[in-house]
């Protein structure tokens, strides 16, 4: 790609540069953050690191939104954070607001790009991209299901004491503790995990990881888990930058998929230089698409509010 943006130079979006820079994805990634200073410094900072860890990446910084023009990709990471004991709904017209604002801003200098929303609650944020302004399915994405996902691999692995390299998990549903850890779906190279975990460490993975950021705010109490959400970030860009049609759990817009629609929730996604591809349906049992009705009911309920 020739050019990236990244709006909001938070620790989401610092980090997301630098996992992008270090992975030579884009020839410039831009930053645009509204504080003065915020996004030129993080752009310098990292761009001072690329003789140490050898890219070539042009990175700039700004709080003027044409830092943005001509992008091809824009992640929108910029957005009030959760306290403690907040939930993601609890962030939600505040977010909305600064959402619009941006998008005003995207449509400006950015008219031809595919966005990928990362703010919370991201399943509203993504929906409401959309609506906000009118592009195809394929150009809007949001980030949720490639952490959620990262976070319970993470958590089996540590249960098991196997290598990361051979664990497959699958989150489905709303980033938020209604989200749907598909068990049936995850596994060791193709072996069933039931076959290392029993029923009481699978259910303990599956409740951790619906509480997987929740847990690292209680831990820090003044910042969200933002390492794992840049790389899984990362993830999906490269997935796009490099046209790999890799099958990953994204944030799209439902047309009928698993009897949604006018709803954006984490389903499995072909992601490539399309954006979004298609939208992969499983075959769920009758327990595991109630569960997803349930998660998409509280993100439609969340939806409402914006009505
Ligand atoms: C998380 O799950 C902040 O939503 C983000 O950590």
């Amino acid at each position: 790609m020739q050019k990236i943006a990244i709006v909001g130079a938070g620790r989401v979006g610092e980090s997301t540069a630098q996992f992008l820079a270090r992975r030579d994805l884009a020839r410039e990634i831009a930053l645009l953050d509204v504080h003065e200073g915020t996004a030129a410094g993080a752009a310098l900072d990292i761009q001072e690191t690329a003789p140490l860890l050898g890219f070539d990446t042009r990175l700039t910084g700004s709080h003027e939104a044409d830092v943005i023009a001509g992008a091809e990709l824009v992640i929108i990471t910029a957005g009030l954070p959760r306290k403690p004991g907040m939930s993601r709904s609890d962030v939600l017209d505040k977010n909305v607001a600064i959402l619009d604002e941006i998008l005003d801003q995207v449509r400006r200098h950015a008219p031809d790009s595919r966005l990928l929303v990362v703010s919370n609650p991201v399943d509203v944020l993504t929906w409401r991209a959309a609506q906000q302004t009118g592009w195809s399915r394929d150009r809007i994405m949001g980030q949720a299901g490639v952490l959620d996902t990262s976070r319970m691999a993470a958590f089996i692995a540590l249960e098991t004491g196997l290598s990361v390299h051979d664990i497959q998990a699958l989150v489905l549903g709303g980033h938020g503790d209604a989200m749907v850890p598909l068990l049936r779906y995850s596994h060791v190279n193709g072996i069933p995990l039931d076959r290392f975990l029993d029923r009481e460490t699978l259910d303990s993975i599956v409740e951790r990881t619906r509480h997987g950021g929740a847990e690292i705010l209680a831990l820090k109490q003044t910042s969200s888990a933002y390492a794992a959400p840049a790389a899984a970030i990362a993830e999906m860009v490269e997935a796009i930058a490099l046209d790999r049609r890799r099958v990953l759990p994204t944030v799209a817009l439902l047309d009928g998929e698993y009897g949604q629609r006018d709803v954006a929730t984490g389903v499995p996604c072909i992601l490539g230089q399309g954006g979004m591809e298609r939208i992969v349906e499983l075959d769920l049992q009758a327990d595991e698409q109630a569960d997803l009705e349930r998660s998409i009911a509280g993100i439609r309920k969340d939806l409402e509010r914006l009505q």
